[in-house]
C-alpha cells in the first residue's frame, strides 16, 4: 500500500487537518453519522501519515465533527466489492506510527468506530458517548480486529460482552472496562488537547492494542466464560449465525498470535457478509430507519412538544401505556371509570415497577421517580391541559366516540388525541370531534412498556402533524414507529390475521397445536402462534367474531373449533386451558389431548377430512395467507412500503430479523412460488386464499415487494 510523505498529500473533503501548537487535529466531517465509507478511509490514511511526517506535529487528535464520532463502516458498501484502503490495514499502520494518537470521542464509538478508537493509542470520550460492537445485529462481527484488540484492552469476559451479544455501553462503563483512558468533562476538543499534552509532557508510551503479539491465553483456561457466552447467544439470538462467528474469532485469538488470528478473521468474513442473514439484517437496519419517512411529512412539519401526557383506562394496555410515558420521564394524567379500577391498575403497575427493582434493572430511586409522575381521577376536567391523550378503554365503537367526544369538549386546543383501538374505524370515532385533524391511533403491542413496535394510524382527516407527533412519541418512548392507514386490524394484526386463522384450521384438519406451534418457532419465532393465543385469550377473536357474525361472508370458511373451545370455557392461560392446557396459574403450554377430541368431533360436524399434515404445508400455510394478505394491504395503500410491514413484525410479534420479514421472506422464497403455493391453497381452501392482484402483478412482472 502507499502511504503519503511529506508534500504529497492529497487532499480530502471529510477528513480535516490542522495545527495547533504541537498538535494534528483530524477531524472525520461525513455527514450524518460519519460512517468508514472508502473517502473517509483514504483521507484517514493520508491525514495521519501527514501528521507523522511533519516535524511540527508531536501528537495527534482524532474527533469526529457534527453529532459523533463514527458509527462505523459504511454499511451501504457491503453490497459492493471491497476497495482498499480497509480498516484494518489502517488501524495496523497506526500501531507503527511512533507519535501518539489520541480519539476523542463523542456520540458514538461503534463498530468500526470502536476498532478506529482501538487503533488509536490513547482514548478519551465525554461522559454521554457510547461504545459498542453491534456487528453481530448486521449478521457480521468486528471485521477489523475488534475481536482481537477488544479483549487485549477490556479483557476477555468484557470484550465478549460486547462483541457477542452487540449492545452498546456507556462511557462510564467504557472507562470501567479500560477502553477509556479518561472521561472529558467540558468541551472535548480541549480536554483531547490537555490530555495529549500531558501525556507528551509525561512521556507516556504510546499503548498498542495488538500487544502483545502473541495470543492472551488458552481456551481452556476460559472455558466456563466462554460457554457462558455461547449459552447467551443461542438464547438471546437464536437461530443466528453472526454470535457465534464472533466468539469464535475471538477464541482463535486467544491462542494464535495476533497476525495469524487477523488474516483467519479475514477468510471468514466476507463469508458472514455474503451470507443470507447479514443480507436480511442489513435489509432491517435501513427498513427499519426508512419507516420513519412518511410521505408528506417532511423536515418542515415539526412534531408538537409533548410535556403532559393522558391516558384513559387502566387495564392491561392502559397501564403499559402510563408506564410508557413515566419512563420517559413525562407526567401522565389517568382516567378510569371507577376508583376501584384506579387502584387495581396503579397497583399492577407498582408491581411491575418492583419486579424492575427486584431484577435490577432499575433502582428504588426510579422506581419512585416514575410512580410520582402518575396522577389519577374519574374527572375528565382533569385532562384538559394533556398535550396527548391515549384512550385505551374496551374494544367498544360507541363507548369510544363517547369518550372522544367527552374529549373533545374539555381538551384544550391544539391537543392530539389517539386511540389505542386494535380494530375500530378511527375514521368514525375522529368524525365525532371537532377536530378530527388531531385525531391519530396509536396501536401499542402488549406488553407496551415492553414492546418496541408503536404503530400511527391515519385516518383520512388526520393533519401531518398529528401524525408526526404520533411518530415522535414513538421516539420519545424508544420505539419504533411505523404509519399504517385505517383498515380492521390496521397493517401489523391484520396481516398476521391470517396466519391465526390458518392455524386454527390446522388443527381442524388434523394437525396438533404443538406440531404447528413447533414449525413457526423452528422457522425462528420467538412462540407458537396458538400458544400466543392462549396468552391473550381465544376470548377476545370470538368476541369479535360474534360482533361481526352479521358481516359474515358464507362462502368464507368459519373457525368452528375456536369457537367451541371458547363455548367450553378454554379462553386460553387465564382459565388454564384453551389450545394447550396449564394447571393452576401456569404459563406454560402443555399438549391437551382433549383437544384433539374437540378437533376430531368438530370436524365431523362440518365435514372435514383429517388427514396427517406435514410440516411444509403448516408454515406454507401460515406464513404465505399473512404474505397475501401483506400483498392486499399495500395494493390498498394502508400501508406505504413492504418494509414497513416487516418491521412491524419484527418489533411487534418478534418475527426473526434475521429473516428480515415476512414480505422479505417472500421475496426469498421467490414470489412465482409464493403465488403457485397461494393459488393451490385458493383451488382447495377457496375464498379467503384469492390471489393477490399485487402479488400477481409482481410475479408477471419479475419484480419483488423489497427489491423496488
Ligand atoms: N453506515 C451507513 N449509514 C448509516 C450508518 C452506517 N454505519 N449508521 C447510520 N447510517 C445512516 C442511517 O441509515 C440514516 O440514514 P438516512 O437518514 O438516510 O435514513 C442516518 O445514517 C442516520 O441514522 P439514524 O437514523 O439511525 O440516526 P440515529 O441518531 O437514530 O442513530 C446510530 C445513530 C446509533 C449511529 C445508528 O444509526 C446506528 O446504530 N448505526 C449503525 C451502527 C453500526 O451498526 N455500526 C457497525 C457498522 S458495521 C462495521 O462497522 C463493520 C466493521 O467491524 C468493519
Ligand atoms: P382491559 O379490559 O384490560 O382494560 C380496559 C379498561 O378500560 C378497564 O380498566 C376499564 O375499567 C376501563 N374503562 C372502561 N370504560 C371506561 C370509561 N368510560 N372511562 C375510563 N375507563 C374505562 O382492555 P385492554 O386489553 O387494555 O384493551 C384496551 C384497548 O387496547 C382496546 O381497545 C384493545 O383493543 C386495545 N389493545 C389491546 C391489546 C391487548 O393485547 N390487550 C393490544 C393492543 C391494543
Amino acid at each position: 500500500m502507499l502511504f503519503f510523505r511529506g508534500e504529497n498529500i492529497a487532499m480530502s473533503e471529510v477528513i480535516g487537518f490542522e495545527l495547533r501548537g504541537r498538535l494534528a487535529i483530524i477531524t472525520i466531517d461525513n455527514p450524518p453519522v460519519n460512517a468508514l465509507g472508502l473517502e473517509v478511509r483514504q483521507g484517514l490514511i493520508s491525514q495521519v501519515d501527514r501528521a507523522s511526517w511533519d516535524e511540527k506535529v508531536a501528537a495527534i487528535v482524532l474527533i469526529g465533527l457534527g453529532r459523533t464520532f463514527t458509527a462505523g463502516a459504511d454499511i451501504r458498501e457491503f453490497d459492493k466489492p471491497v476497495q482498499e484502503p480497509h480498516l484494518l490495514s489502517i488501524i495496523d499502520h497506526w500501531d507503527t506510527i511512533e507519535k501518539p494518537i489520541i480519539a476523542a470521542i463523542h456520540g458514538t464509538a461503534l463498530g468500526g468506530g470502536l476498532e478506529l478508537a482501538l487503533g488509536c493509542h490513547f482514548r478519551v470520550a465525554v461522559q454521554a458517548a457510547m461504545f459498542g460492537t453491534p456487528e453481530v445485529k448486521l449478521g457480521i462481527f468486528p471485521g477489523a480486529a475488534g475481536t482481537q484488540r477488544l479483549p487485549r484492552v477490556a479483557g476477555l469476559e468484557h470484550a465478549l460482552e460486547l462483541i457477542v451479544l452487540g449492545e452498546p455501553i456507556s462511557a462510564m462503563k467504557a472507562f470501567q472496562y479500560g477502553i477509556v483512558d479518561q472521561i472529558i468533562e467540558g468541551d472535548l476538543l480541549d480536554g483531547a488537547i490537555s490530555f495529549a499534552e500531558k501525556i507528551l509532557e509525561e512521556k507516556m508510551p504510546r499503548r498498542v492494542s495488538s500487544q502483545p503479539k502473541q495470543g492472551i491465553g488458552s481456551p481452556d483456561d476460559f472455558k466456563d466464560i466462554i460457554q457462558k457466552y455461547r449459552d447467551l447467544a443461542s438464547r438471546k439470538m437464536r437461530g443466528q449465525d453472526s454470535p457465534h462467528q464472533a466468539l469464535a474469532s475471538v477464541v482463535d485469538g486467544l491462542e494464535m498470535p495476533y497476525e495469524q488470528a487477523v488474516l483467519k478473521d479475514r477468510e471468514r468474513f466476507p463469508i458472514c457478509k455474503d451470507s443470507d442473514q447479514s443480507k436480511a439484517l442489513r435489509y432491517a437496519f435501513f427498513a427499519e430507519r426508512e419507516a420513519s419517512k412518511i410521505p408528506g411529512v417532511g423536515k418542515n412539519i415539526s412534531a408538537r412538544a409533548i410535556t403532559n401526557g393522558g391516558v384513559i383506562g387502566l387495564g392491561t394496555m392502559g397501564q403499559g401505556i402510563v408506564m410508557c410515558f413515566a419512563n420517559a420521564g413525562i407526567p401522565v394524567q389517568v382516567l378510569e371509570s371507577s376508583q376501584e379500577a384506579l387502584e387495581n391498575g396503579i397497583k399492577n403497575i407498582q408491581q411491575n415497577y418492583q419486579g424492575m427493582v427486584d431484577r435490577g434493572r432499575i433502582s428504588d430511586q426510579e422506581m419512585v421517580n416514575c410512580l410520582d409522575l402518575i396522577s389519577t381521577s374519574t374527572d375528565y376536567s382533569t385532562v384538559a391541559d394533556s398535550d396527548l391523550i391515549i384512550e385505551a378503554v374496551f374494544e367498544n365503537l360507541e363507548l369510544k366516540k363517547d369518550i372522544f367526544s367527552k374529549l373533545d369538549s374539555v381538551v384544550k386546543k391544539g391537543a392530539v388525541l389517539a386511540t389505542n383501538t386494535s380494530y375500530m374505524d378511527i375514521n368514525q370515532i375522529a368524525s365525532v370531534t371537532s377536530r378530527p385533524e388531531d385525531v391519530i391511533g396509536l396501536h401499542f403491542f402488549v406488553p407496551a412498556q415492553v414492546m418496541k413496535m408503536l404503530e400511527v394510524v391515519r385516518t383520512k382527516y388526520s393533519s401531518n402533524e398529528a401524525i408526526a407527533t404520533g411518530m415522535g412519541l414513538a421516539k420519545i418512548f424508544k420505539k419504533v414507529g411505523g404509519v399504517a392507514g385505517v383498515s380492521h386490524g390496521f397493517v401489523a394484526n391484520r396481516s398476521r390475521a391470517p396466519m391465526v386463522r390458518e392455524a386454527n384450521f390446522l388443527v381442524e384438519e388434523g394437525a396438533s397445536p404443538a406440531q404447528i406451534d413447533k414449525v413457526l418457532r423452528d422457522f425462528g419465532m420467538p412462540m407458537g402462534v396458538l400458544a400466543v393465543s392462549d396468552m391473550s385469550g381465544l376470548d377476545v377473536s370470538w368476541r369479535m367474531r360474534k360482533s361481526l357474525a352479521h358481516l359474515h361472508d358464507d362462502e368464507e370458511r368459519y373457525p368452528y373449533l375456536a369457537d367451541r373451545l371458547c363455548e367450553m370455557g378454554r379462553l386460553g392461560r387465564k382459565t388454564g386451558s384453551g389450545w394447550y392446557t396449564y394447571g393452576e396459574g401456569g404459563t406454560v403450554p402443555i399438549p391437551d389431548p382433549q383437544v384433539d377430541i374437540i378437533a376430531q368431533e368438530v370436524a365431523i360436524e362440518t365435514g372435514i377430512e383429517r388427514r396427517q399434515i406435514s410440516d411444509s404445508e403448516i408454515a406454507d400455510r401460515c406464513l404465505f395467507a399473512a404474505v397475501n394478505e401483506g400483498a392486499k394491504i399495500l395494493e390498498e395503500g394502508i400501508a406505504y412500503r413492504a418494509s414497513d410491514i416487516d418491521i412491524m413484525w419484527q418489533y411487534g410479534f418478534g418475527f426473526p430479523r434475521w429473516r428480515g420479514g415476512i414480505m422479505y421472506h417472500a421475496d426469498k422464497t421467490g414470489l412465482p412460488n409464493v403465488l403457485q403455493k397461494v393459488e393451490e391453497f385458493y383451488s382447495v381452501h377457496g375464498k379467503l386464499w384469492k390471489p393477490s392482484e399485487l402479488l400477481k402483478n409482481l410475479v408477471a412482472s419479475g419484480s419483488s415487494f423489497t427489491q423496488g
